[in-house]
């Protein structure tokens, strides 16, 4: 048997020993008991490895937007597997990166129009928080240190991440994380906006939150704010209404960055290439993974300002303008994956599909209100929520049976965050997906105590 066969094998069927891996965010005895196993996928389906269909209802994690196992980024990979295989960024380069980011800033809104690579979001979010912490010092106000996220923030698992963010799990086992760190509220209201179609009325306000935080430390000692257009991770949480411009407008009042975290709004989610465009608000980076590479290679990357970027290419000729940088920013088999994968964005209109979905999404989504103990459902683009109300005691138990049955029972992937069901399909998905998916969810709901 040649190895790769023996690799083959090894992916599609279920592994005797189950121990050593240990999982990531996982209940890993619970998991290990009864595993449910992935061994190939097509467009917009797993088959499992006991060769079960299961229709995708989440791109995986947030990041399969090109469906799964595309054939022109498969051929892309292994060509460049068989070419370059690795080059050096540092002092050294291939012309892919540059290529990609040309790309790449083509279609990011003015003025972002600069790229660092990395290889996660959060590699992305710690990237642009250091930039915003340089940019000041080179620009001479070193003192602009400070960072402010939000309450129910998700910026990934770095310390800057679980620093900025706001979901106390992240937080609260990994000690004083990083200092000079405030925090806004976060916007989830459902006294007031349960089962909004699209963004809730109600909320604007919560951005003056910052206008707080700033005065109680100053505005020359600020660096950045770094929010998610809409959180994912906390369980679909929306930004009310003219709550973005809002920020956007404090920021630039008081000289502090603004970045966008889009590791799960870029690349089409929301109906256009960024939810900066699609909301009409412009940060001055934006932090992105994912959808980047339609998530078959890892990879990030940080968008920046020209005024950001240009800021640094000072000094002597010869002098390293950011020490900053990752072994693999700008691997040949994530480029070469994510050139691919924009092409299928170009080719299919994906970064429009969102919008030509998203009301018969939403039709379909809203008509389960009224099922036994949904208390909101939330929409936007191609991103839908149904929130639970929790068991007595039990937290989280309601939400993680509603997840299991629909795989287990109706061949349904979703994503289960406490009590929260989240759905964010594929972007190539069709009406009959739609279709399929929220009948099986009914079905699956139904059954769940
Ligand atoms: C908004 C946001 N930022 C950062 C991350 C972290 O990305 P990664 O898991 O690739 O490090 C995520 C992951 O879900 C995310 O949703």
């Amino acid at each position: 048997m040649s190895d790769a066969h023996s690799v083959h094998q090894a992916a599609t069927s279920a592994p005797e020993q189950q121990d050593a891996f240990w999982m990531p965010f996982t209940a890993n005895r619970q998991f290990k008991k009864a595993p449910r196993l992935l061994a190939s996928a097509a467009d917009m389906h797993y088959q499992t490895v006991d060769g079960r269909r299961i229709l995708d209802g989440t791109a995986g994690l947030w990041c399969c937007n090109a469906g799964h196992s595309r054939p022109s980024i498969v051929q892309a990979i292994a060509e460049q597997a068989a070419t370059l295989d690795f080059a050096p960024t540092f002092q050294m380069g291939h012309p892919l990166p540059f290529v990609l980011a040309e790309r790449l800033a083509a279609i990011a809104p003015d003025p972002l129009k600069h790229v660092f690579f990395t290889n996660s979001g959060s590699e992305s979010v710690d990237t642009a928080l250091k930039i915003a912490i340089a940019y000041h010092r080179v620009r001479g106000e070193g003192q602009r240190t400070r960072l402010i996220g939000r309450e129910k923030g998700y910026h990934g698992v770095g310390f800057g991440g679980i620093a900025v963010g706001g979901l106390p799990n992240n937080r609260k086992f990994f000690g004083p994380l990083l200092p000079g760190v405030d925090h806004m509220r976060h916007t989830l209201d459902i006294e007031r906006n349960a089962f909004s179609r699209g963004l809730p009325e109600h909320g604007v306000e919560l951005a003056e939150d910052l206008e707080r935080i700033v005065a109680l430390h100053d505005a020359s000692t600020v660096a950045a704010v770094i929010i998610e257009p809409i959180s994912g991770s906390a369980g679909v949480v929306l930004p009310p209404k003219g709550y973005l411009q809002r920020v956007r407008e404090i920021c630039s009042k008081h000289g502090i960055l603004l970045i966008m975290d889009e590791v799960i709004t870029g690349f089409g989610r929301v109906g256009d290439a960024f939810a900066a465009q699609r909301f009409g608000v412009i940060p001055d980076m934006i932090t992105t993974a994912k959808g980047l590479t339609s998530g078959t290679v890892p990879m990030g990357a940080v968008f920046t300002s020209n005024a950001i970027h240009d800021a640094f290419m000072n000094g002597p000729d010869g002098a390293i303008e950011l020490f900053h940088g990752y072994t693999y920013s700008g691997h040949p088999l994530a480029c070469a994956a994510a050139i691919a994968t924009l092409d299928i964005y170009r080719d299919e209109d994906l970064f429009n599909a969102a919008q030509r979905l998203e009301q018969y999404w939403e039709d379909r989504l809203h008509a389960l209100k009224g099922l036994p103990n949904i208390i909101d459902i939330r929409n936007f683009g191609l991103i839908g929520a149904i929130e639970l109300a929790p068991r007595p005691g039990a937290a989280g138990a309601r939400g993680y049976e509603a997840f299991t049955r629909a795989f287990y029972d109706y061949d349904l992937l979703v994503r289960a965050t406490g009590d929260v069901i989240a759905m964010s399909p594929p972007l190539i998905l069709q009406r009959e997906h739609i279709d399929q998916i929220f009948d099986r969810l009914e079905s699956a709901l139904r059954a769940t105590a």
